[in-house]
């Protein structure tokens, strides 16, 4: 399995604090925010790690992670030029995924959950990992039957569909690649992960696991000072990096 973290975007939302610097460099606690989905991946076994981040910021992540020996894994960087959508990941990854499957973490999405069982044993197909929350228009959210199978996923709805938030951390095999290759823009000109999610559940390969634990999508001052404190009152202990 290998691991993508998508670390690029404008974050506009935190200005002024993003005008200088990226989101995901920002501090949660004692350790910059990329710390935390890059600690999800690394104690799930992952080792070979594609870091994609914007042009602008491209130094600032060598000079902080370099190499990734120091944390016994070996990073590799792509630059996402513009924002285009989460599942330009996969495209601009294409070569380092080659023929494998693939986990990609957002680099603002703070899990206290521990996956290392769900990558591990994950064989092909997708899965996803939901979470009830109360503020479901913020996010793509899935609904499911009473058997906890997908019927349908949405990108932040304006009309209530579920309040299960799919969260920031994905299991696909390769053939993500080429779906996405395949994905049209939307009308806000991204492409969609929504869209890949439906690609897998159309053909009945999409896997929908619930998160236990806490899991923030740090995007907001808000969820920022949510993911300060949840690192300060439990995650910090569990860091390995
Ligand atoms: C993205 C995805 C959304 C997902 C969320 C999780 O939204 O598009 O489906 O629920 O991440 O953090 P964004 O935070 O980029 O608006």
């Amino acid at each position: 399995m290998r691991g993508i973290i998508l670390s690029g975007g404008a974050a506009t939302r935190l200005r002024p604090c993003t005008k200088i610097t990226s989101k995901q460099l920002l501090p949660i606690y004692n350790r910059p925010m990329i710390y935390y989905p890059l600690n999800t991946l690394i104690k799930a076994g992952i080792k070979e790690i594609l870091i994609i981040v914007s042009p602008e910021r491209a130094g600032d992540y060598l000079n902080l992670l370099g190499s990734g020996k120091e944390f016994g894994v070996k990073f590799t960087y792509e630059i996402q030029d513009k924002p285009g959508g989460l599942p330009e990941a996969f495209i601009i990854g294409e070569n380092f995924i080659d023929q494998e499957n693939v986990a990609m973490i957002l680099g603002d999405n703070i899990f206290e959950d521990d996956f290392s069982e769900d990558i591990k044993n994950f064989k092909s197909g997708a899965k996803v990992f939901a979470k009830k929350v109360t503020d479901p228009e913020r996010f793509g959210v899935v609904k499911m039957d009473s058997r906890m199978k997908a019927e349908k996923i949405v990108e932040k709805p304006k009309e209530w569909v579920s309040d299960y938030a799919v969260t920031g951390l994905y299991l696909y095999d390769h053939r993500v690649v080429e779906v996405a290759k395949n994905l049209k823009p939307s009308q806000r000109n991204e492409l969609e992960i929504v869209d890949l999610h439906n690609w897998y559940l159309e053909k009945g390969e999409l896997e929908v696991a619930l998160v236990q634990g806490e899991w923030i999508d740090a995007g907001t001052f808000d969820s920022l000072l949510r993911a300060q404190n949840l690192a300060k009152e439990k995650l910090h202990q569990n860091l390995i990096i």
